[in-house]
């Protein structure tokens, strides 16, 4: 996925999106399994202002399971309804509905007291690039759907997919630039694969990777490349050995035998992102991360790679 934000494009997304959330009454919004908050804007808290709120937590097939129930928990305390969502299979999809409308509830209730009936609540998708809108919404809305096309009061040009009695949805999704002011927050969205891997240095990024993974999923390199890791990494001295053995593990070698180090960072980080290395999640949720960064207390080692 190759893309770069400018201040117009971000400008014009924005503008997109106050409009679209003028017709809308509840935003179903992507994050990725594997770091809900980096990958999770945070303007479009107020970009969304009082509508109902859902989120999915998208592509759970490649996250650490343990920390995908406690990421939605998380999300559940600060008001949210959550899905945990499996777009390419299709896994979760189905109960997004039962979701949406429960997260509808009360708009439906003010509505019956208006003598309001039958109303399908409108929804819409956001979230930032490559978290997986198209894919979701694709499998959302299935075969069994029907545009609604044009309707009178609604602003010209949109569709409209209804997706079941009491639920249409936009069928365009909205998009969110990441946001990485926060340089761990950019690293992160690097490792997934969210940020153009030409603006990347790939030996860095591999560095960085294997500095978190010899924190907490030591087990995951060691078994995939069959290393020693002696200790919990801390700056890019101590890790530039481990990229060299890596090298070494897999013949990454320059004319002269010396190790083709970022050959070896390619190999990393592409096993990374094809979970070679395993479900693993780059961010955790408080309380958990206070205690992950505490000595002795990792729960690092019942992760299976
Ligand atoms: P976007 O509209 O938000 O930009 O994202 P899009 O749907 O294009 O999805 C981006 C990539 O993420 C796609 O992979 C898609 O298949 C993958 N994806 C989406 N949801 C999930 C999920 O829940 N689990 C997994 N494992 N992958 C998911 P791609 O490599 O760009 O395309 P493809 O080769 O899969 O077609």
């Amino acid at each position: 996925m190759q893309y770069q934000w400018y201040p117009g494009h971000m400008a014009k997304a924005k503008r997109m999106m106050q409009e679209d959330m003028k017709l809308i009454d509840v935003v179903i919004e992507l994050v990725d399994a594997r770091i809900p908050l980096s990958s999770k804007n945070p303007d479009i808290d107020t970009l969304a202002g009082n509508k109902s709120r859902v989120i999915l937590l998208n592509k759970y097939d490649m996250a650490d399971q343990r920390f995908t129930t406690a990421w939605k928990e998380y999300f559940e305390a600060k008001g949210y309804f959550v899905a945990l969502v499996n777009s390419k299979a299709g896994n979760g999809v189905k109960q997004v509905k039962d979701i949406v409308n429960k997260a509808c509830e009360a708009k439906i209730e003010r509505d019956r007291k208006k003598g309001i009936l039958n109303r399908p609540v409108r929804a819409m998708v956001v979230g930032i690039p490559n978290v997986g809108k198209s894919t979701f919404i694709n499998s959302f809305v299935g075969k069994a759907s029907t545009k609604t096309g044009n309707k009178p009061g609604v602003t010209k040009g949109k569709q409209w997919i209804r997706l079941s009695k009491t639920i249409e949805l936009l069928d365009t999704p909205g998009i969110l630039w990441p946001k990485f002011e926060d340089q761990s927050v950019g690293l992160r969205l690097a490792m997934i694969g969210s940020i153009n891997d030409n603006i990347i240095n790939t030996t860095d990024l591999a560095m960085e990777l294997i500095i978190f993974l010899s924190n907490f999923y030591p087990k995951a390199l060691m078994n995939r490349y069959e290393i020693d890791l002696p200790e919990a990494l801390k700056g890019q001295k101590e890790t530039m050995p481990v990229l060299e053995k890596l090298a070494f593990k897999r013949s990454c070698l320059l004319k002269g035998g010396e190790p083709d180090t970022e050959k070896a960072a390619a190999i990393l980080i592409d096993d990374f992102r094809s979970i070679r290395l395993g479900n693993l999640t780059l961010e955790f949720p408080e309380p958990i991360a206070k205690e992950m960064s505490e000595p002795k207390t990792i729960v690092k080692d019942d992760h299976k790679a």
